[in-house]
């Protein structure tokens, strides 16, 4: 037995590199070669792994720390006898990475249009510098396009092999003409990269070709070839074949959000873009872990530091979609459960494993007429689906008794008479919905992943029956305005309505929604929630009903409330305690000022 200190290998000329991951914990059994953290530069980022084999008894290092060659790690316990001189001393074997090296990476061609030797429009082949041990590695990105303007050292692709990734500048300054490669080629030293035009003074000595015949590990072990800035040298790289490797450093790509277009395979796992055009920023390990579980990447909020996606991360996911707690864009797409396009349409139930559709020749049968459907309602109904089959609902039914608020409304409608603005239930119910949703915060929630988003404002939708089809307004800071202003900006969003004239603001942003079928009848129904929401209220027609006040059965106005609420956020008995909280109010208003 031995306790032994593992210190930092040559990391090539990464110096003052953050821990970003602990990829081990105290107590943790480590085969030599494992990964033990991964360190991030500006341009790169590697797994350091272990020099060898045994039991974690003290991690030296937290998420923060800078680490130079030498720093210790951890202290760890070898069952043989291990000499701590040899353990700590970093070597080539235990992920010494090859250094930017000074190969030019650039042969030269003068383009036709030159007419000075001195200063001439040349075209500049870019190769693939030294890589270390690399071979064959995946392009996984491209940085740049035909017509960009490029810098020296400003990086063209990006290339991952299993374990690590790295960006690959270009030698020269000039204007793309041509890339190359592609995403999924594999490249070696010397390949060629990209063409580009550039008005460098010709010299002789950059216009060598790179020497793709020199041995990368010649390189490796000449000090004169470590220049940082070398023109056409990666950043510092760890040698694949001797290390446990480099993960991948979030890039900033030039391509724009994917639309995720229904023809497409179910999932791209390592290589799809985030929203805002980024390389889910992801060490390769989890990449190769997300490929093997074929987990889409760009689908992940990433818990790490700067939005790093973890192992967990992935795991967590996978459970998320084994759980049908959550869908991936895929198969939203298969399951015809996506916003819009052909998920408003009925699927054929297949990938549910359900039973088809029936076809059935209605003309048949007598006479038919086929209309298209209104783009309103392709468009709602493809969102009522998705709620309907992705949230468990459950509704509870109860009644408000509101005898004095309508005399109340009654006498309100009275005295506003001349102002033009009228006043009805729904308007109140907005206002006593927003102190129930006060009292019970979970109501104006929302689910995100596995967290809970609590909302400090308080929007309430309605919904409004158009000739179009079932619209949303949303009336915005509900809880900032009085019953009258309510009833006029409601008139005015209804009108907008059924008039086509909502914009997108006007219908988005809600936190919870109202739909009230109160001026047309019913009793009880199964209001959809309207997700991100986590609860609607629905509303029918009050009715005048005997109710037994303790003595006698008295007539009491009573409005039928149904309230369905999202059982993954909200259970049954806060569901109870709100409809009760809400029949309180509404049956005695001043309630909404405690
Ligand atoms: N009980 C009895 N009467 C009610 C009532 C209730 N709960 N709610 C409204 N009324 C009365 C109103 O007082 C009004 O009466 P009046 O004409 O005598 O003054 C009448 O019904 C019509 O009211 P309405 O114009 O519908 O106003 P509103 O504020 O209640 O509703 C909209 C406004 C836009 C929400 C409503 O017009 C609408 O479109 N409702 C349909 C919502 C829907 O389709 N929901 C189903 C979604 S799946």
């Amino acid at each position: 037995m031995a306790l032994i200190e593992i210190k930092v290998p040559d990391i090539g000329d990464f110096s003052d590199v953050s821990v970003i991951e602990l990829l081990v914990k105290p107590g943790d059994s480590v085969k030599k070669e494992q990964s033990l953290i991964t360190v991030e530069s500006d341009k790169a980022s590697m797994e350091i792994p272990c020099s060898a084999s045994g039991v974690i008894r003290e991690l030296k290092v937290k998420l923060g720390d800078k680490v130079h060659e030498g720093s210790v790690l951890l202290m760890l316990e070898t069952s043989s006898e291990h000499s701590s001189s040899s353990s700590s001393e970093p070597t080539s074997s235990i992920g010494a990475p090859s250094t930017p090296k000074s190969i030019p990476g650039a042969s030269q061609v003068m383009s036709p249009e030159t007419k000075d030797g001195s200063l001439a429009k040349i075209r500049v082949e870019v190769k693939i510098p030294d890589i270390g041990d690399f071979k064959d590695v995946s392009v996984i990105e491209l940085l740049a396009k035909t017509g960009d303007r490029i810098e020296v050292d400003q990086s063209l692709i990006t290339i991952e092999s299993d374990k690590a990734s790295m960006e690959i500048p270009s030698s020269h300054a000039g204007v793309l003409v041509e890339l190359k490669v592609k995403i999924g080629d594999k490249v070696n030293i010397g390949d060629l990269l990209a063409v580009l035009e550039s008005s460098e003074r010709v010299n002789q000595e950059t216009s060598v070709p790179s020497p793709p015949g020199v041995s990368p590990q010649a390189l490796l072990e000449s000090p004169a070839l470590s220049t940082p800035s070398a023109p056409g040298a990666p950043a510092a790289f760890a040698d694949p074949s001797s290390s446990p490797g480099l993960p991948n450093k979030a890039l900033a790509s030039p391509g724009s959000s994917p639309e995720v277009a229904p023809s497409l395979p179910l999932h791209q796992p390592a290589h799809n873009l985030t929203a805002n055009g980024k390389i889910p920023h992801a060490s390769p390990s989890v990449r190769k872990f997300a490929r093997e579980l074929a987990v889409p990447l760009d689908e992940l909020k990433g818990s790490g530091p700067k939005g790093r996606i973890t192992h967990e991360d992935v795991q967590s996911f996978t459970r998320s979609v084994m759980l049908g707690n959550a869908a991936t864009k895929a198969q939203q797409i298969k399951t015809g459960l996506s916003q819009g396009g052909s998920g408003s349409g009925v699927g054929s139930g297949a990938a549910l494993g359900l039973i088809p559709w029936p076809v059935v020749d209605f003309a048949k049968f007598g006479p038919i007429e086929r209309k298209p459907m209104s783009r309103i309602k392709k468009i709602s109904g493809a969102n009522l689906h998705r709620n309907w089959v992705m949230i468990p609902h459950v509704t509870n039914h109860d009644d408000a008794d509101i005898t004095e608020l309508e005399a109340f409304r009654v006498l309100t409608n009275k005295e506003n008479e001349k102002s033009g603005v009228k006043v009805t239930m729904l308007a109140f119910l907005i206002k006593a919905c927003v102190a129930c949703l006060k009292k019970f915060p979970e109501f104006n929630s929302s689910l995100d992943g596995e967290d809970l988003v609590y909302k400090s404002y308080y929007n309430i939708g309605f919904a409004a029956d158009t000739p179009n089809g079932l619209m949303v307004p949303v009336l915005k800071n509900a809880d900032s305005k009085g019953v009258l202003q309510i009833s006029q900006e409601m008139a005015e969003l209804a009108k907008k309505a059924r008039d086509g004239k909502l914009s997108p603001a006007e219908m988005t942003g809600a936190t919870f929604t109202i739909s009230s079928l109160g001026g047309i009848g019913g009793r009880y129904f199964n209001p959809i929630i309207n997700a991100p929401e986590v609860s609607i209220l629905g509303v029918c027609k009050s009715s005048t009903q005997p109710v037994w006040n303790g003595k006698e059965f008295a007539p009491r106005l009573i409005l039928p409330l149904s309230l369905s609420w999202d059982h993954r956020v909200i259970d049954g008995a806060s569901a109870a305690r709100f409809n009760a909280y809400l029949g309180q109010i509404l049956s005695d208003f001043r309630r909404v000022l405690l």
